[in-house]
């Protein structure tokens, strides 16, 4: 096994993981000194594009950022996630995860639990290459949000859902908008660690979109805790470029050749 890969696994019971999404080289060089994981996630689509969600993120969009912050990391894991569509059978996802490692030399894939692409999963994990999974609330796989495992038969589903995942070979598993007393019973009962976003303090590690907690979004759910309200500080730094150069300040002597 990669070294990077056991390095995670051996967090277990012993440190919290730090992730956080990146999608650019000035980010990713920030968050390689204090993250284990960085994940180009699908959520460009909707941070960085603009889109309406993740569905149109695409593979070229997720190789091309992907290649973008692997290549400006050198501590942290690189987990690139796989857009919606691109991993629908056995060779679909063989030929594009393929494509997503050969072009970005990432660490590791995500991939979405639809409830029954473990086989997918597995046969991935088998080429050696290795996969993140992702369970709960799966943007790929709902059209609008609901928390999850509020129900005995979803709690169930869950912790299926899971272990199955581990079984498949997945190295650590994203639990994403599952209820505490969920994510606990799973933290407990996988060997993997399990990375939140949403689901408390009762998973292995957390992971959040960085544009959301630098308060660059316009989206903000309930776990989501802005440690910075960046949109301010850059409104602020545009206004003062605004009148320089309507007054005339800016470019100033210094700033000529
Ligand atoms: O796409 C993404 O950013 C994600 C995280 C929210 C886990 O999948």
């Amino acid at each position: 096994m990669k070294k990077k890969i056991l390095k995670i696994l051996r967090t277990k019971n012993k440190k919290s993981l730090v992730c956080l999404t990146a999608y650019s080289k000035p980010i990713a060089k920030i968050l390689d000194k204090y993250c284990d994981i960085v994940l180009v996630g699908d959520s460009l689509a909707t941070a960085m594009y603009g889109m309406k969600n993740t569905h149109q993120a695409t593979l070229e969009m997720m190789i091309q950022h992907g290649i973008s912050v692997k290549s400006n990391l050198s501590k942290a894991l690189c987990v690139i996630d796989m857009p919606k569509n691109t991993y629908r059978n056995i060779n679909e996802a063989k030929k594009n995860v393929k494509l997503v490692f050969k072009k970005t030399k990432c660490d590791a894939i995500k991939m979405e639990c639809n409830g029954n692409n473990f086989k997918i999963i597995k046969s991935i994990v088998k080429l050696g290459f290795p996969v993140m999974g992702h369970i709960g609330f799966t943007p790929q796989y709902y059209k609008k949000f609901k928390i999850q495992g509020l129900k005995e038969k979803d709690r169930l589903r869950l912790i299926r859902e899971a272990i199955k995942n581990e079984e498949a070979g997945v190295f650590s598993i994203v639990l994403e908008c599952v209820t505490n007393n969920v994510a606990k019973e799973i933290t407990q009962s996988l060997k993997i660690p399990t990375v939140g976003i949403g689901s408390s303090i009762n998973c292995d590690g957390q992971i959040l979109v960085t544009d959301d907690m630098l308060g660059l979004s316009s989206f903000y759910p309930k776990f989501v805790k802005k440690f910075v309200k960046l949109t301010n500080i850059i409104e602020k730094a545009v206004q003062k470029y605004n009148t320089a150069v309507l007054t005339r300040k800016f470019p100033s002597k210094k700033n000529n050749f």
